[in-house]
């Protein structure tokens, strides 16, 4: 059976690792140097649908799995399958859910689904009008379009949320995905990530987890795609789980459905638990990184059998097991990341399979292979994931081995899951 993974980040590998198994026949575009060791890379672009089209037709692929926003918001599933090739992903229909704010919002407004209060805008000085009518602050403004996680902006005050209108709708920022923002009321309260899989008809969260958006210790610093995950997310539980399932989850692909764009894949629900509940910050369309590593990493059941009942609508027949205990990923950077870093350093304490021993697994987000060595290539670069019977021993198994690898510049956070 050949399988395609199109992607080549840290997310991709963990797909991977879990997709791999005797009989099957592994490939990833573009992938990466960590990725090398359990695929077939093949240089194509994630956003070149024609050309992962074309290899995955000349190649008889049997099965593709399409992970990344923007190739699914773009319609790459809905290419593969007009091709005949069996795949896993939500359609562009669906994947608009990530794809525009606007039309989230307007959805859950629509089906009553617990999420910030908020409006949309395409002209600046009515925006301004509203923040200034509002008067409170802080207040969050949202380009409504894919912006690589860098799209939201908690303005403190007036003048803060003033430039973020006037850069988005005015300035161009964010380009296309600016075009139109949204501005919402500021909730507070724990975050926590869960990735479901579902057919549309039933919902099969995974294990819960808990990002760590800022880049520094501390919550400091920009936000960034992810600098580390602990899974189950303490915040989640069993009673705030009930509750999310019945007044988000369901109901968010019951509105789906009602729309005409029912979700196949796997749907993020990004929520904040509020002293009213559980909200919904954003939905991805995807697989959460670095969350999937960490769940995935958990996972019991084969990945396949899930992908294939998710694909075939019978995921109602099918239970999502998860191990006991709990994992962590810790990510280690690009010194500068998530602004301007150098590439290319030599990655020191990996061995010839690009793994450390000392980790139940180091996957590779950002590497290539020069003369035999692995160099950093990207912002996110590796991410060290442990596992421990609580989160806890997960944290004192992956921080006691972290710096057995580095590279020049190398930094990442400290307290991943909270102060030790
Ligand atoms: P997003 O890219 O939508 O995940 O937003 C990035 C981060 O901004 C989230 O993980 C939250 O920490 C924060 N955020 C987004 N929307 C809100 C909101 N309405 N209130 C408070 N924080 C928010
Ligand atoms: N870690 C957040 C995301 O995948 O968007």
């Amino acid at each position: 059976m050949k399988i395609l993974v199109v992607g080549g980040g840290g997310r991709e590998h963990a797909i991977l690792k879990s997709l791999a198994g005797e009989g099957r026949q592994l490939f990833c575009a573009p992938g990466n140097a960590g990725i090398a060791n359990l695929a077939t890379c093949v240089d194509i672009k994630i956003n070149d649908l024609d050309g992962i089209v074309k290899f995955a037709t000349e190649e008889k692929i049997d099965l593709a799995l399409v992970s990344q926003d923007e190739p699914l918001v773009l319609g790459m599933v809905d290419a593969l399958q007009a091709a005949g090739i069996r795949t896993f992903g939500p359609n562009k229909a669906a994947a608009i859910i990530e794809g525009s704010k606007a039309f989230s919002k307007d959805l859950m407004k629509k089906y009553n689904i617990p999420t910030a209060a908020y409006e949309k805008f395409t002209d600046s000085a009515a925006a301004i009008e509203y923040v200034k009518a509002q008067d409170t602050y802080p207040t969050v403004i949202k380009a409504s379009g894919l912006a690589l996680g860098k799209g939201v902006i908690i303005a403190q005050d007036f003048e803060e949320a003033k430039e973020a209108i006037v850069e988005m709708l005015d300035g161009g920022k964010f380009g296309e995905s600016g075009k139109e923002i949204v501005i919402e009321e500021f909730l507070t309260g724990p975050e926590v990530s869960v990735l479901a899989f579902t057919d549309g008809h039933c919902v099969r969260p995974m294990i819960s987890s808990k990002d760590h958006k800022r880049a520094f210790d501390n919550d400091e610093g920009l936000n960034t795609g992810g600098m580390g995950v602990i899974a189950p997310n303490p915040f989640y539980t069993e009673e705030v789980e009930k509750i999310a399932y019945e007044t988000i989850l369901i109901p968010t692909i019951e509105a789906m459905n009602a729309e005409g764009r029912t979700f196949k894949g796997v749907l993020y629900y990004g929520l904040m638990i509020t002293e009213k509940g559980p909200k919904v910050i954003e939905y991805n369309c995807r697989f959460g990184d670095p969350e999937a590593q960490v769940c995935l990493s958990l996972l019991k059941t084969d990945l396949l059998e899930i992908v294939n009942a998710v694909i075939d609508e019978r995921l109602s027949e099918i239970s999502v097991e998860n191990e006991d205990g709990a994992a962590i990923i810790v990510m280690m950077c690009s010194g500068g990341y998530p602004e301007s870093y150098e590439k290319g350093k030599e990655i020191m304490g990996l061995d010839e399979k690009g793994q450390n021993d000392a980790f139940y697994y180091v996957f590779h987000s950002g590497t290539k292979m020069a003369d035999g060595k692995y160099l950093s290539n990207g912002g996110r670069v590796l991410g060290f994931v442990a596992k421990g019977k609580d989160i806890a021993d997960a944290q004192n198994n992956v921080y006691s081995n972290i710096d057995k690898v580095s590279f020049e510049k190398s930094f990442y956070r400290h307290d991943i899951g909270g102060k030790r």
